[in-house]
């Protein structure tokens, strides 16, 4: 790609497609296609016409999942140059943040601009992951790109959780040496990131502004935590931060429980690790552990819309039962992964759950990393609860 020029095969939209392409939307679902796309191999560049021939976007055929068309543009062509400039934007966007870490979402999908392609940079180190294999070759050279402006010592490219399960692929070294572990600063916070092989590209750079947030509650000094699918504990570490005396780290996935148990504990305060299914862990739990802050940050539960009722369900049951173990004016931070379960319906369900003892003391927004370009980009929630003294 780097040499050849991008060649568009002109495509008629069916009137609903080319609604979809003027509200800006990055998708168009399979059930919006004609015929037409049948036959029309993944990964070809389409040049998209409404049905009076006119002009009205570029995108990328896809052939995966349920999206049909990948929209990258209503009105330029792709070349180099709009790749290089939705580039440059994304790293304008990230200036300030820069100067707080060194562990950055550089590119995020859509909401950048760039379907389907995600770079993370964790102190110089880059991270690539492409959602699908129609956008593999665009990632590459987006992150070759990036390499020119930001110069990193390595690239590594990883695929997202799904595609690893069905291809089996580790991950790839594209440039450089790439350490096992890369360390970031966030803030007053240091932070192990396993590049190679962690969840999510190593890190859950999504929950930065959460973790300042818990470094920020000093009366959190003497407390207890309990932080439940605490990954490699860096919750926990912010509440160590801010004095916490006693953190329980829950998870299913041991590696993640070690690393962290290596990692991210200051030695000030005493640091279980419990390797449990939550779910079931949390029933058993005896009443008489109370806790002053309960952290919630559950996987993403429901990437399918007919998944949202039992996804639900299973918050209900979560928010029920760390109830029992919160001590009295303590907090339960709950944390919401999935664009399926609007904001506004998790909000409403654990405020339900808690009930009226329980007051909103923080909403916290989208990083600055985590722009929200589209419905389905705005993913995650976390709402923070205090009960009422
Ligand atoms: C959204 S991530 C949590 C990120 C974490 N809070 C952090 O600070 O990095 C979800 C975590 O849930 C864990 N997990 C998934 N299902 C689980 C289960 N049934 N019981 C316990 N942990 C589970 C995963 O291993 C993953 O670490």
């Amino acid at each position: 790609m780097k040499s050849r020029k991008f060649q568009f095969q002109r495509y008629q939209l069916t009137k609903q497609a080319a609604a979809v392409v003027r509200s800006g939307h990055p998708w168009i679902f399979k059930s919006h296609l004609s015929t037409a796309a049948d036959v029309i191999p993944a990964g070809q560049w389409l040049g998209l016409v409404d049905s009076e021939n006119r002009n009205i976007g570029f995108g990328l055929r896809e052939s995966q999942g349920a999206i049909g068309i990948r929209v990258f543009s209503q009105k330029e062509e792709p070349t180099r140059e709009f790749w290089a400039a939705r580039l440059d934007r994304a790293i304008q966007r990230r200036d300030q943040l820069l100067k707080y870490t060194d562990g950055f979402r550089l590119l995020h999908g859509e909401n950048d601009g760039v379907p389907g392609v995600v770079i993370d940079v964790y102190r110089g180190n880059a991270m690539l992951q492409t959602y699908s294999p129609t956008v593999d070759s665009l990632g590459r050279y987006m992150t070759q790109l990036a390499r020119q402006r930001l110069g990193f010592s390595s690239i590594v490219w990883r695929l997202p959780a799904k595609r690893r399960r069905e291809t089996e692929k580790e991950a790839q070294i594209l440039f450089g040496y790439a350490p096992e572990i890369a360390n970031i600063r966030e803030g007053g916070l240091k932070i192990a990131v396993p590049i190679l092989s962690g969840q999510k590209g190593g890190a859950f750079l999504d929950l930065r502004n959460l973790r300042k947030w818990i470094s920020l509650r000093k009366d959190l000094g003497g407390k207890r935590v309990l932080n439940l699918f605490s990954y490699t504990g860096t919750l926990g570490l912010a509440a160590e931060t801010a004095g916490a005396r006693e953190i329980w780290n829950v998870d299913r996935a041991k590696p993640a429980l070690e690393f962290g148990r290596v990692h991210h504990s200051l030695g000030k305060a005493k640091v279980q690790v419990i390797e449990a299914d939550v779910f079931r862990w949390i029933r058993s739990l005896n009443v008489d552990e109370k806790f002053d802050l309960i952290i919630v940050d559950p996987p993403q539960m429901a990437s399918a819309i007919e998944q949202v009722p039992k996804a639900l369900a299973m918050y209900k049951t979560l928010y029920h039962e760390v109830l029992k173990n919160l001590s009295p004016g303590g907090r339960i931070v709950a944390a919401c992964c999935t664009s399926r379960i609007k904001r506004e319906q998790f909000e409403d369900l654990v405020q339900r759950v808690l009930g009226r003892d329980m007051k909103l003391e923080a909403n916290l927004k989208a990083e600055d990393d985590h722009p929200v370009g589209f419905p389905e980009g705005d993913y995650l929630k976390i709402v923070a609860y205090r009960a009422r003294s």
